[in-house]
């Protein structure tokens, strides 16, 4: 990406230069000799410049993805083409998408994934096709860690209990599978990706974690090419109220936020991509796939700092996607805990990094609750009710 915008900004360049350099049409111009010539070298010289102070202007902001869209998007019609890839639309638009019969057994194949997929989001959706979604590996389901807390947050919480059967949990290998499998009230999909283990504790911004971050955003958006909305969860948040109240109508995608700056469609909030909530729709499905394409232009970073990155992109204006940061005060973390228990939905294990530490805190933000709902009516609201934590986070 990057040679393709320098590509675009030299040759643009040039060209000004060249019409900046071209002595004759301001001479005549002066001379009041009024051709059609000259007027078309006007023209050309005014359009010469607007060009280049557009391009200038664009690459000042350090945009390599400014082209991208339309260079990518238009033309390929997938950028998905990875083993796991899902097509809904069957061998038709598989042909259209892979070029024909020779990938007749991967299509077959992939209509087998496919099913498995859709029979698993079939079984936990509600009523209007939401999924709750969150993603583990074995590290994250050891016994008494991380999936137990996210697990205990639900029956804890206040009326979320009954949201457990919606909760579709893609295990990233066999171990977290099993141990998925033992859970009963949750719905578990194995989500293999080939010749990769992501069965350890895949350590921040390492290598096996950048592939699980994006390995998750492009099966997020096979959920939405499924017709299926999900509301994305990291299992290191605790739930504890149902979100449904504070999310907006008419908004496609919905994000909580590391820091929130009290704006809701103002992109300078820092979004934090544990949590959002994500209507299927064509804009979505748009998106998604540019937002996973977009990897490639930033390499080494993860999902979130692309999204910082791509949020301001013309692309999201022209698919006409809207964007809503949601509320810390009712989806918070340890970055900026929700100020009032009476209020809060969820609590993030966001700035912490380490299993441990996470546990740690998360457990201390499970007794912070289960204290402030063993008040009665009149104490819960007397004063407002804070956290403990973060302690070792934050
Ligand atoms: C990209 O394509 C979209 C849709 O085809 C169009 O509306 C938009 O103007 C294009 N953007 C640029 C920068 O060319
Ligand atoms: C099927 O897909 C695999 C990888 O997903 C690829 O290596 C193989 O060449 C494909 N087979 C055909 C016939 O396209
Ligand atoms: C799938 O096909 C149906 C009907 O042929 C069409 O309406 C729909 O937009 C297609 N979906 C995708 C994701 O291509
Ligand atoms: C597939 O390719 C064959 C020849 O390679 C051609 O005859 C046939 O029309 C193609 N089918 C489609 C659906 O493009
Ligand atoms: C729990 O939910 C019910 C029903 O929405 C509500 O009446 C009650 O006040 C809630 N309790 C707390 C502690 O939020
Ligand atoms: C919120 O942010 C948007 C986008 O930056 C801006 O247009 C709007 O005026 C802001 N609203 C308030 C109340 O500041």
């Amino acid at each position: 990406m990057a040679n393709l915008e320098g590509g675009g900004i030299n040759n643009n360049l040039d060209d000004e230069e060249k019409l900046l350099t071209e002595p004759s049409g301001i001479h005549h111009h002066h001379q009041q000799i009024i051709s059609l010539r000259n007027v078309v070298k006007f023209f050309l010289l005014f359009i010469g410049i607007t060009l280049s102070s557009l391009l200038l202007y664009h690459s000042s902001n350090n945009n390599p993805l400014q082209f991208f869209p339309n260079h990518s998007y238009k033309h390929t019609p997938s950028f998905a083409s990875d083993s796991n890839y899902v097509n809904t639309n069957g061998s038709a638009a598989g042909n259209l998408l892979h070029g024909n019969n020779s990938r007749a057994a991967n299509v077959s194949k992939d209509k087998k994934q496919k099913s498995k997929l859709e029979e698993v989001l079939e079984k936990a959706a509600m009523g209007d096709k939401t999924v709750i979604i969150t993603t583990l590996n074995a590290a994250w389901t050891e016994p008494n860690s991380i999936f137990d807390v996210f697990l205990k947050s639900f029956r804890v919480g206040n009326q979320t209990t009954s949201l457990l059967k919606h909760v579709l949990v893609a295990c990233l290998d066999q171990t977290a599978y099993s141990r998925c499998m033992e859970k009963k009230q949750v719905h578990c999909y194995a989500l293999t990706t080939k010749d990769v283990d992501f069965s350890g504790e895949a350590h921040f911004m390492s290598d096996d974690y950048l592939k699980m971050m994006w390995r998750r955003i492009d099966f997020l958006r096979n959920v939405l090419e499924m017709g299926y909305n999900f509301i994305f969860t990291d299992a290191d948040i605790l739930w504890f109220r149902q979100p449904f109240a504070h999310f907006y109508p008419d908004a496609d995608f919905q994000i909580a936020c590391d820091h929130y700056w009290f704006n809701s469609t103002n992109l300078d909030n820092s979004p934090n991509g544990g949590f959002n909530y994500v209507k299927s729709n064509e804009r979505t499905i748009q998106f998604y796939k540019f937002w996973y394409k977009a990897r490639e232009a930033y390499p080494g970073k993860h999902d979130q700092d692309v999204l910082n990155m791509i949020k301001y992109n013309p692309f999201i204006k022209d698919i006409g996607l809207k964007i809503r940061f949601l509320d810390t005060a009712f989806f918070g973390g340890f970055c900026e805990p929700s100020k009032d228990l009476n209020l809060v939905c969820t609590m993030h294990a966001n700035c912490c990094i380490g299993i441990g530490n996470k546990m740690h805190d998360l457990t201390m933000a499970l007794d912070d609750w289960e204290k402030y709902m063993a008040l009665n009516g009149d104490e819960k609201m007397s004063r407002p009710q804070t956290w403990t934590v973060p302690r070792i986070c934050g």
